[in-house]
């Protein structure tokens, strides 16, 4: 098992994390120095200012389900597209040319094709399908965050309303109910792996998933290790979604579900020897995290370990950006949530009792770093 301080994290700054992901080496320098020879160059803010251009050709393409058509190595012309959308020819040039832009398609002769990322994590029915996240983002996110500005100025959510809801997870908005766990689902799955990568479960036999959602990582860790046993802890509404998804992974033998709420004062269950908290401190103000830790902390056997896998910020609180924008999403969506630093989290967990702290690096859709603790 590597682990590394969180110090060492890499810390890039928004406009080379944008221009690395783009994969293009001149555009990349670009955006990273912001230059056009000598002199400064907007062309940075340019694509700050269009990156809903970027996420509406992506979202669309995938709620078209262009790339799952385009699943097993299919190709298709323009004519072909167009006839099978019942577009007209220019539109569906501009969305394939637009696609292979993003990197999500490349070009074969007069044909595209999905790329490897589309292939592996764009096509419907693939074990990591990424499609419901981005299908969140559009119904839900995105419109959320058009009132940013009353995020800020009231410093509270604004998806839903905490005079009327517990919670934003209490809710049984349907829209909600259809897409947030679903969206979950697709960053889990491959977060999950990361994570079985990263820190060995061998020494481990049960597992406890506190606030577990569609148990992705259940799923992902058991199949990982036979020996694993595991448990979805979420509230009534949410169990029901993952034991669907348990069975479908053919694990109801090795992976159970047990209903209940993380902030009652009865405590977590017990007889585990690892918890996991994934991407659920960052849903919560400081107090409620640290409550959950101390009730990890009495409800593990001796020699237990906790896991936080979350997108962490850094200690300089420059970012990086993935973790400092699911902050501000955070602001938009909860009351009180906000992305902490690695040395946040190990001041919380030396308080509630735990040893041993340490941060793994991890290079996942859904975190940077898992934070280990061991209670003695
Ligand atoms: C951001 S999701 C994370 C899901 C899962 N850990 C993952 O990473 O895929 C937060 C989860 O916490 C659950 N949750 C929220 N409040 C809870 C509570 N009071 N008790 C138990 N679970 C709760 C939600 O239902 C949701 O599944």
């Amino acid at each position: 098992m590597v682990l590394a301080p969180i110090r060492t994290m890499a810390s890039r700054p928004y406009l080379e994390w944008i221009g690395t992901n783009k994969g293009d080496g001149m555009t990349t320098s670009a955006l990273t120095h912001g230059t056009a020879g000598d002199a400064l160059s907007p062309a940075p803010l340019m694509q700050l200012a269009t990156g809903f251009y970027s996420f509406e050709t992506f979202a669309t393409a995938v709620e078209l389900g262009l790339f799952t058509r385009l699943a097993g190595g299919r190709r298709v012309t323009v004519e072909e597209l167009a006839a099978e959308f019942g577009f007209a020819h220019r539109p569906a040039d501009l969305l394939l040319v637009a696609c292979a832009s993003l990197g999500l398609l490349e070009k074969d002769g007069d044909a595209y094709r999905n790329a490897p990322l589309a292939e592996e994590y764009l096509v419907a029915g693939r074990p990591a399908y990424f499609g419901g996240f981005v299908r969140f983002c559009e119904h839900r996110e995105y419109l959320g965050w058009h009132k940013l500005i009353d995020a800020l100025r009231g410093d509270r959510p604004v998806t839903w309303d905490p005079e009327t809801q517990d919670s934003l997870f209490s809710d049984v908005d349907p829209v909600m109910l259809e897409l947030f766990w679903e969206a979950m689902h697709s960053l889990s799955m491959s977060t999950a792996a990361c994570l079985a990568d990263a820190y060995d479960f061998a020494g481990h036999t049960r597992l406890l998933d506190v606030g577990g959602g569609s148990g992705a990582f259940p799923i992902v860790l058991c199949r990982r290790h036979p020996h694993l046993r595991a448990t979805v802890y979420d509230l009534p509404h949410v169990c029901e979604q993952a034991r669907q998804k348990i069975d479908a992974a053919g694990l109801g033998g090795k992976v159970t579900t047990q209903a209940g709420d993380f902030r009652d004062q009865r405590g977590l269950p017990e007889a585990h020897d690892v918890i996991l908290l994934s991407n659920i401190l960052h849903d919560w103000d400081e107090r409620t995290g640290r409550d959950l830790l101390t009730a990890c902390h009495r409800a593990l056997v001796p020699g237990g370990v906790v896991l936080i896998s979350e997108l962490l910020l850094n200690s300089e609180r420059t970012g990086p950006p993935a973790a400092a924008l699911m902050g501000m999403n955070m602001l938009v969506e909860t009351v009180g949530g906000k992305n902490y630093s690695g040395d946040e989290l190990t001041s919380w967990l030396t308080d509630a009792g735990f040893h041993g702290v340490q941060i793994i690096e991890i290079d996942a859709a859904g975190a940077n770093g898992v934070v280990v603790a061991r209670k003695q």
